[in-house]
């Protein structure tokens, strides 16, 4: 098999796994672009997977990611690994995974629902990790996979 020709990076985040098409998603997720950032990012869109299909790949220079956004890919991209790059190496992997319970992560599409009209962060149980499945803490409303990423906060 040929060897993709892709640029390692020396140190950040790689993003690998990452269902073809959904790159664009992550990137969002990661708010990028952000303005005044100096650090270089690379989004790899349709490569071949060497398991299956087609993947994308994002790769993130001098940053590492916080809980949150771990659990906003993993709603998105639940087969994503991810890829701690120290001086070229990768130093940890380590696959997403969702807690059992999401808070203040993705918003109710019941427009009745008290989580919108009180002071309360969102919350949803996890009822499958792969596709996601979540219901709805307060009012059993489920949010499933292809909803989802409409409703990431
Ligand atoms: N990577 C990178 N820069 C580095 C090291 C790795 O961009 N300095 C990327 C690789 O291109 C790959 C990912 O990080 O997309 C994981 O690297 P590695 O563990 O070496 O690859 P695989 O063994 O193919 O990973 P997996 O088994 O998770 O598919
Ligand atoms: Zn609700």
């Amino acid at each position: 098999m040929r060897e993709l020709k892709v640029q390692p990076i020396r140190n950040g985040t790689v993003i690998d796994h990452i269902p073809g098409g959904m790159a664009l998603r992550v990137l969002g997720i990661l708010g990028i672009p952000k303005e005044g950032s100096t650090s270089s990012v690379s989004a790899l869109i349709s490569v071949p997977s060497k398991k299956t299909g087609l993947k994308d790949i994002v790769k993130v220079e001098d940053r590492e990611l916080g809980p949150a956004e771990v659990c906003k890919i993993a709603l998105i991209a639940p087969r994503a690994t991810i890829n701690i790059v120290r001086n070229y190496g990768v130093i940890r992997k380590y696959a997403v995974t969702l807690p059992e319970i999401v808070e203040g992560i993705v918003s109710c599409g019941n427009p009745n629902c008290v989580s919108h009209n009180e002071p309360v962060s969102s919350r949803f149980r996890v009822i499958s990790k792969d596709p996601p499945r979540l219901r709805c803490h307060y009012c059993e409303r489920e949010l499933v996979g292809a909803d989802i990423p409409a409703h990431l906060l």
